[in-house]
């Protein structure tokens, strides 16, 4: 899919979407664009038949000729309107687009009206989450469809004039938008197909695509750095592990070094405690972590920050099979520490716990690491809001508030040494699971004793990775969650 800026006369397009307030009559360059070519069809509609009011995600078709459409989207009261609203409306907005006659081409009014919103909302970041939300709306996964769905190759974005901000946030959305299709289309593709040694080779190609390091480590490799907790997780399936870095060094010295680390269970089956079949059914999405921090890097290299990024991710599956790891086993971590096996279903804290270690040796100043960790954090806050965690409240307020800013939900969840008794084992120096109570803070805890970092960053989105149910932005499927968080905050 294409992004380009155009002034508004330039636009060359089947359909114009253009968005109204349902409390102000102001009308926009776009909407009087529009509303000459209708021959004032439009404003009479809206503003004296009163078709289309601007509610919230109301929406008015309307024809201007065979190959122009027109279609208006309420964004609600302004002094209701939030940047989350924002990106829900625009998406469902390109959703409607879409689905009217045979459009290939969408082109979206940039809003310059939405600084004095609560949104507070620049013309930057204005244009970015406009092209990100667009994408989002777009996207579909086709590829095993024989008959295939959206033929969207074109968005616009379009304004009277195209300033730098504008156009730099137009950057930054597209890639982001990119970013999150990568994802999205791994997390989609079958387990069966995406393998550890199959993102491992795709990272290999990323990393020539676009001149980045790039660090692969094999099943003897990985024994050789002493990643026995990982191994354990990875020995019950006939698909090696493989242990996955890559990094991008900006041209100057770096002002920052950030290591992300992704979950990348190719197949989370739950081990010898195995799963149910309802909650295996979508555990293909367990590697969601790992195609997050692959689809950021591809951005961060276009985009090119003053922050130094490495990416990594433990490959594997978690298997039921003769040589899979036991309950009763005990671990020994690449930082020494021995953690004995309460439940093999709490395999991600295990992988993690590894990379966490080898994170340490690349002397950044902050960790952060975004996995499908626990079903706790679905209980706890639901499928539309992440779980943040970590060891430097100053970190977690700016990520917090970067996230709030690109239109994702996050909260804080504790992690509090009275946590520690959950996983007391008499044998080892930990179990890796203490029952159901406080899951998603009994594994972060679990985590933190893997990390040297004094800024570390947890990221629970197995509640937010992958929707059962569609929600007012995302269609059921994987979500390309924190992707736009992560990216922002590389770039803040
Ligand atoms: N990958 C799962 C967590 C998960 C659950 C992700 C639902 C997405 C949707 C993780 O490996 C897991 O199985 N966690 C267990 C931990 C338990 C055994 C302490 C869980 O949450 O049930
Ligand atoms: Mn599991
Ligand atoms: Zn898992």
């Amino acid at each position: 899919m294409r992004f380009l800026t155009k002034k508004i006369q330039e636009e060359n397009s089947d359909v114009i979407v253009s968005f109204i307030f349902e409390d102000e009559n102001e009308k926009s360059d776009v909407f009087n664009y529009i509303d000459k070519l209708s021959n004032h069809a439009l404003c009479e509609q809206i503003y004296k038949l009163k078709t289309i009011t601007g509610k919230y995600q109301e929406s008015f078709k309307y024809a201007i000729n065979e190959n122009l459409k027109v279609l208006i989207v309420g964004l609600g009261k302004k002094s209701d309107f939030t940047r989350k609203k924002f990106s829900q409306t625009v998406a469902f907005a390109t959703r409607k687009a879409k689905n009217m006659s045979n459009s290939c081409s969408i082109a979206i009014e940039f809003l310059n009206n939405l600084t004095c919103t609560n949104a507070n909302l620049n013309e930057k970041d204005t244009a970015q989450i406009t092209l990100t939300s667009a994408r989002i709306g777009l996207y579909e996964f086709d590829k095993y469809l024989s008959e295939k769905k959206s033929k969207i190759e074109t968005i616009e974005l379009l304004s009277n004039e195209l300033t730098t901000e504008i156009e730099q946030g137009a950057q930054i959305g597209a890639y982001t938008s990119f970013a999150m299709k990568f994802a999205k289309d791994l997390i989609n593709e079958s387990a069966q197909i995406v393998t550890p040694l199959y993102i491992a080779n795709l990272a290999e190609q990323i990393a020539k695509e676009h001149k980045l390091e790039v660090k692969i480590y094999n099943k003897n490799q990985i024994k050789s750095m002493k990643m026995n907790a990982f191994l354990a997780v990875a020995q019950g399936s006939v698909n090696e592990p493989v242990f996955i870095h890559l990094t991008y060094k900006p041209e100057k010295e770096a002002k920052k070094k950030i290591a992300l680390i992704g979950k990348g269970i190719t197949f989370d089956a739950g081990g010898m405690n195995i799963k149910p079949a309802t909650s295996m059914l979508t555990m293909k999405s367990d590697m969601s972590g790992a195609a997050s921090v692959l689809g950021i890097i591809q951005a961060i290299a276009k985009l090119k920050p003053d922050t130094e990024v490495h990416v990594i991710s433990a490959l594997c599956e978690n298997m039921t099979s003769g040589s899979a790891y036991k309950q009763g086993d005990i671990l020994t971590a690449m930082n020494g520490k021995t953690i004995e096996v309460d439940n093999t279903d709490a395999e991600g804290r295990l992988t993690l716990a590894d990379a966490l270690c080898y994170a340490d040796t690349l002397n950044v100043d902050e960790v952060i690491d975004i996995a499908t960790l626990t079903g706790a954090v679905i209980v706890a806050l639901g499928n539309n809001i992440t779980g943040v965690m970590g060891n430097n409240q100053k970190q977690i307020n700016k990520f917090r508030e970067i996230s709030e800013n690109y239109c994702e939900n996050t909260w804080q969840m504790p992690i509090l040494d009275e946590l520690k008794d959950n996983l007391k084992s008499e044998i080892a120096d930990f179990k890796n699971t203490g029952g159901r109570n406080a899951g998603t803070s009994t594994a972060a805890w679990f985590l933190s004793n893997f990390t040297k970092s004094k800024s570390w960053l947890h990221l629970d989105i197995a509640g937010t990775a992958y929707l059962d149910k569609s929600n007012k932005e995302t269609l059921s499927g994987p979500t390309g969650v924190m992707i736009r968080s992560l990216l922002n905050y590389i770039l803040a």
